[in-house]
């Protein structure tokens, strides 16, 4: 069975992001799985060295179960957003025991934002991020949603059939491709 972490890239209560995530979750139950970056500490070299955190090591472990990472993320600034950022950094610590968690990873990077450009900035600034992880991008499909605000209710939850429509073909690209 192939499975697929689902990681949003904000903290926010109501997120678009974490929306479009939960639905792909409900349009494919028996393949996604959501996690949070929720309860990672900021990246502190000092704190490594004591020992990787918990919320890290159990991330990590889930990260490394999935056969693919599907990474939705808000867009800051023409950017990554920083508390994603962080995760990712943390996650990209490779330990003696599972290496580089994202080596040959299968990864798919989709974003929401009220604005018009679908996060597009955001999802290419993650590319050479995910390049130099050496991780197995995903560039079969694309899933840019711009006025979010139109999709999705005051919980964040994904109420615009076309947009589940593009969602349900976009997971079905990524789940082929992260079971070849
Ligand atoms: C934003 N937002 C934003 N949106 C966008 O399309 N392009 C951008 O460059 C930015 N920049 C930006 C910077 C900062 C610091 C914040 C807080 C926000 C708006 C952003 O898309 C919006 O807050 C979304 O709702 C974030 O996604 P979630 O939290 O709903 O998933």
């Amino acid at each position: 069975m192939t499975t697929i972490l689902g990681i949003s890239g904000s903290l926010r209560q109501a997120s678009y992001n974490s929306g479009l995530l939960r639905a792909a979750r409900d349009l494919r139950p028996a393949h996604i799985e959501l996690a949070s970056i929720a309860g990672i500490p900021l990246f502190n070299a000092d704190e490594e060295a004591e020992g990787m955190p918990a919320a890290v090591t159990a991330l990590r472990q889930r990260v490394l179960a999935a056969d693919g990472l599907l990474l939705a993320s808000p867009e800051y600034n023409n950017s990554v957003p920083g508390v994603a950022k962080n995760a990712i950094d943390w996650l990209s610590r490779a330990s003696s025991d599972t290496g580089n968690v994202f080596k040959g990873k299968a990864v798919a990077i989709i974003g929401a934002t009220p604005g018009g450009f679908g996060t597009i900035m955001g999802q290419s600034a993650w590319l050479p991020v995910m390049r130099t992880l050496r991780a197995r991008i995903w560039t079969g499909g694309r899933l840019l949603v711009s006025g979010a605000g139109n999709h999705f209710d005051e919980r964040g939850d994904l109420v615009d059939g076309e947009l589940r429509k593009r969602l349900d073909d976009f997971l079905e690209g990524f789940l082929h491709f992260c079971a070849g």
